[in-house]
């Protein structure tokens, strides 16, 4: 594991456009699965802009999404999918075609994760990995307890997690229950891994994830095992001020 201690949050999302320019640069058709949330907003925006400067071609990039609300139709404007859509997909110019969903709203959802996990095996797995760090140490939606070989599935969301995610659509009761979540089998063995943390309120979890035992109850801990990763941490989730 690889640590990069960077100012604030601006050159936490420059190094990071960096990292996947330089990846996607070795590997244009790389299958990435790309998370949402917060964090890795800005280092999505530097990488747009460097592609209508014509300075990477992200075009080829085979996206898979990370995690799904439990229901929600794809156009739900709180579905991870849209967020995925606005932030990542269309800004970098990627075909429907080459993007895989975890259709949260399928009719039978764990069916919809065996289909999932079928075609990350198709591809030979992730090439690159972007995620961040949840405020309870998830991954994606493996909320805690999660051991490294958990696989996709339906999950329930914790406590935690929907205080989290209430930041995003105006308030708890916005946020579905339930989740899809691409597993931790899948991800720790993608082969490039880069997890962004950023903000006081990640301290003491950047901390645990990193440093602390490798436990279920962390399932961040576990990518301290996982091959070629990178942790992009600013200074005040570092140091926690
Ligand atoms: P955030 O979410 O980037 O909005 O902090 C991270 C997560 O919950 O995984």
């Amino acid at each position: 594991m690889k640590l990069v201690i960077v100012d604030d949050y601006d050159a936490l999302s420059r190094a990071g456009a960096d990292w996947l320019i330089e990846a996607i640069q070795e590997q244009p058709e790389a299958a990435i699965v790309a998370a949402t949330g917060n964090t890795p907003t800005g280092m999505y925006i530097e990488l747009a802009q460097y592609r209508s400067r014509g300075l990477v071609d992200t075009s080829r990039l085979r996206v898979f999404q990370l995690d799904a609300y439990l229901g929600l139709p794809p156009d739900d404007h709180r579905a991870l999918f849209s967020w995925t859509r606005r932030s990542f997909i269309e800004p970098l110019g990627i075909a429907e075609e080459n993007v895989v969903r975890l259709a949260g709203d399928a009719p039978d959802p764990w069916e919809a994760c065996r289909y999932y996990e079928a075609t990350v095996h198709e591809v030979g797995g992730f090439d690159l990995s972007i995620l961040g760090l949840g405020p309870n140490g998830h991954l994606g939606f493996n909320e805690p307890p999660s051991p490294p070989d958990a696989s996709t599935r339906v999950v329930d969301l914790t406590p935690e997690s929907i205080v989290s995610n209430g930041r995003y659509w105006g308030g708890e009761e916005q946020v579905p229950r339930q989740a899809l979540t691409c597993g931790m089998d899948l991800l720790l063995k993608a082969r490039r891994t880069l997890l962004l943390v950023s903000g006081t309120h990640k301290h003491q979890i950047v901390h645990r994830a990193v440093e602390g035992p490798q436990t279920p109850d962390v399932p961040a801990s576990f990518l301290q095992s996982a091959i070629n990763v990178t942790v992009l941490v600013d200074w005040a989730a570092w140091r926690g001020q």
